[in-house]
């Protein structure tokens, strides 16, 4: 992690919103959700788990929607993880605070809520610290973004007191370049201005309101690594950065982008073949004769790329099969795609039924 206190957080909870559909995601969420994602061949709620743990946060709700069933079947009580998890299903979605709202019953204490598909090295720690010297009711979590269009600005005085908020201004008329980055410390009695069984949000509903009733809310500013994974473009910009070694991810470490990373021994990689760092080889994966690998590039497990195949700068999941002398750049492929031989894939994410053209932040 980068420059991140030590400090622990034992009693303190952790909601996490893993209820949306992740549409922007799409193909990829056709048939899992984002939280199953992989990032670095593990799935993306793995790293967001690491991260509370090493805080000490490890008593967890979940709180589900879209696909309930494949994410309690893969997480099932958290033990494989190290964290205790509970889940909150919503049979229709409540919203961000609706569905904190109906997880009150695992609220006792000052509690974190994190936004599902937010990587960050924000400091946990510190945030709280500021949260109760402000002895705010809600603290919010800023990030500093050069274009608000597609984000919640958040205006605050010198001191951090919250004055306003305004929902994806265009960058002529935002007041600051300060948004809301999905990570908030509460008190439990504020879910008492949540309705219940209703979809209820937090930035257009609870937030504005607990402002009219002049309750302290407070943002908190930080500078770290932040990356809201909701779209193929930054989801493929957070695999490359963490191979980069732009950030760390607690979950493995901070790589080193002159490595080549074999996830196993039980690989089979032709002498023949190159692979160029940074790059991950999941186990079971095997390289063909005259096979090249650019990176940064990760290879999910059981994948292959036949002989004189080559791959630069790409996301490839678990059990894809690159054909003979087929290209691959800048692209994302998921689970179980057969490229065929002399394919030609650039600038695109790949399903079993569906491909997508992304454009990729550099
Ligand atoms: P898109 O469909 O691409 O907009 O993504 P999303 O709805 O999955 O996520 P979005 O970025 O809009 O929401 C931020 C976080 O809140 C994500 O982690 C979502 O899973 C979560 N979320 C959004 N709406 C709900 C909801 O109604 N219930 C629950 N439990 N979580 C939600």
């Amino acid at each position: 992690m980068n420059d991140i206190s030590g400090n622990k957080l034992p009693k303190t909870k952790a909601v996490i919103l893993v209820g949306g559909p992740g549409t922007r995601l799409q193909p990829l969420t056709d048939s899992i959700p984002k939280s199953l994602v992989p990032v670095l061949n593990r799935p993306f709620m793995e790293h967001t788990f690491a991260y509370l743990k090493h805080y000490g946060v490890k008593d967890i709700a979940l709180t589900l929607n879209y696909l309930p069933d494949t994410i309690k079947d893969h997480f099932g009580d958290g033990r494989r993880f190290g964290v205790n998890l509970s889940y909150y299903i919503e049979e229709e979605p409540l919203g961000t605070a609706g569905a904190v709202k109906n997880a009150g019953e695992f609220l006792d204490n000052t509690f974190v809520v994190l936004n599902g598909d937010v990587f960050t090295d924000i400091d946990l720690a510190d945030m709280l610290t500021f949260h109760r010297r402000n002895n705010a009711a809600a603290t919010i979590s800023l990030k500093w973004v050069d274009d608000t269009s597609a984000f919640g600005v958040v205006e605050t005085d010198d001191t951090g007191r919250v004055r306003r908020f305004i929902e994806k201004p265009p960058a002529s008329e935002a007041t600051t370049n300060w948004i809301n980055a999905g990570i908030y410390i509460l008190e439990p009695d504020v879910l008492e201005m949540v309705p219940s069984n209703t979809h209820y949000m937090f930035e257009r509903g609870l937030f504005p309101g607990l402002l009219d009733a002049g309750k302290r809310v407070f943002g908190y500013e930080f500078r770290g690594y932040w990356m809201d994974t909701g779209t193929l473009e930054y989801y493929f910009s957070l695999n490359n950065d963490l191979l980069l070694s732009k950030t760390g991810s607690p979950l493995l470490g901070k790589l080193d982008a002159a490595t080549v990373y074999y996830e196993s021994d039980d690989v089979d990689i032709d002498p023949s073949s190159v692979i160029i760092p940074p790059a991950i080889i999941g186990r079971g994966c095997r390289i063909g004769s005259g096979a090249v690998i650019t990176g940064p590039a990760v290879i999910g497990p059981d994948s292959s790329l036949e002989e004189g195949a080559s791959v630069t700068n790409a996301v490839i999941w678990d059990k894809v099969r690159i054909g003979s002398k087929a290209r691959l750049s800048r692209c994302i492929i998921s689970s179980g795609v057969d490229i065929a031989p002399d394919g030609d894939i650039a600038g695109c994410a790949v399903t079993p039924s569906k491909t997508k053209s992304i454009f990729i932040h550099s």
